[in-house]
């Protein structure tokens, strides 16, 4: 069965899972989430992102009835049930269930699951020759009125907004500053330019979610020998560096090779993305086995 999902300590096939209708998160976008990779039968990054979704469920405070570790345990018993070697896992944990958006008045139990499915975000295509980012209208929602470290699933309404306006110029990706027109992220990506040798990222501050990709290849290049700054980054900075290219979870490494129709660099994946691409492969050799 390699696609289940376990929904607060139940199991059924993915086709016939199902949540309430009041649950939280599906009237009001209050819960979280996080999408994690396995690869070889192993969870990637797992620690990091379970340390990122206890952070969320402390600030939005969220009273949280299961231990990082059991968590943790449960999730890799799941996979281990799935018997699956690659996929992409997953996990949410909302508020609770109840009708009106005052945590008071709402069953405060958060309802938490861990879906096994596959994800692939771009085409085999778009890996090879680079992705084609636009400019989008919609600015990333700034940390003094949610901060983006959290990952909060009614934050998304935006990205989406931001993949649509993509999709309808036929980009693969949508960038999004944030509103003093600095460059924060792409809808589900961080972004990574490349001048001479060294590897620039925005600074959080910019209104990042702190991938756990992103940092992961932040020490994988610094441990190659790679100046790595994050920094305040705007569109003058792409259109003036040599390389670009994105990460996350469901994305991995992707070459950018242009913005809004001009060619970074020479427009295509240049030597220094395609090396960070190789690091990050072998590192996807760790995990936590299951
Ligand atoms: C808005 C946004 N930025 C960046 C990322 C990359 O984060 P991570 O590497 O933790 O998957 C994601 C991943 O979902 C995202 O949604």
């Amino acid at each position: 069965m390699p696609k289940l999902v376990w929904l607060n300590g139940e199991i059924s096939p993915l086709e016939s899972a199902v949540t309430s209708v009041a649950d939280h998160a599906h009237l009001y976008g209050d819960g979280l989430f996080e999408g994690i990779r396995i690869y070889g039968r192993k969870v990637f990054k797992l620690d990091e992102h379970l340390v990122r979704l206890y952070h969320g469920c402390a600030y939005l405070g969220f009273e949280m009835t299961m231990a990082l570790d059991e968590l943790k345990a449960t999730l890799l018993d799941v996979c281990a049930k799935a018997d699956i070697n690659d996929g992409y896992i997953r996990l949410n944990v909302t508020r609770g269930t109840g009708l009106g958006l005052d945590p008071k008045s709402i069953n405060r139990s958060p309802n938490i699951m861990i879906m096994i499915n596959t994800l692939a975000l771009y085409s085999a295509e778009a890996y090879e020759s680079g992705l084609h980012v636009v400019s989008t209208s919609a600015r990333v929602i700034p940390a003094d009125s949610l901060d983006p470290r959290v990952k909060c699933i009614g934050r998304y309404a935006s990205n989406i907004l931001a993949k649509t306006e993509a999709n309808r110029v036929g980009a693969g990706e949508g960038l999004m500053l944030n509103h003093q027109g600095q460059i924060a992220e792409c809808t589900g990506d961080n972004i990574f330019l490349i001048k001479g040798k060294k590897i620039l990222t925005p600074h959080p501050s910019c209104g990042i979610l702190e991938g756990v990709t992103r940092n992961t290849v932040m020490k994988l290049a610094a441990s190659a020998g790679y100046e790595v700054e994050e920094t305040v980054l705007t569109p003058f900075d792409v259109f003036t560096c040599d390389e670009a290219f994105l990460t996350g979870t469901a994305a991995e490494v992707i070459a950018m090779v242009t913005l809004d129709g001009k060619p970074i660099g020479n427009g295509k994946p240049g030597p220094i993305t395609k090396h960070v691409t190789e690091l990050f492969r072998e590192e996807t050799k760790t995990g936590s086995a299951f």
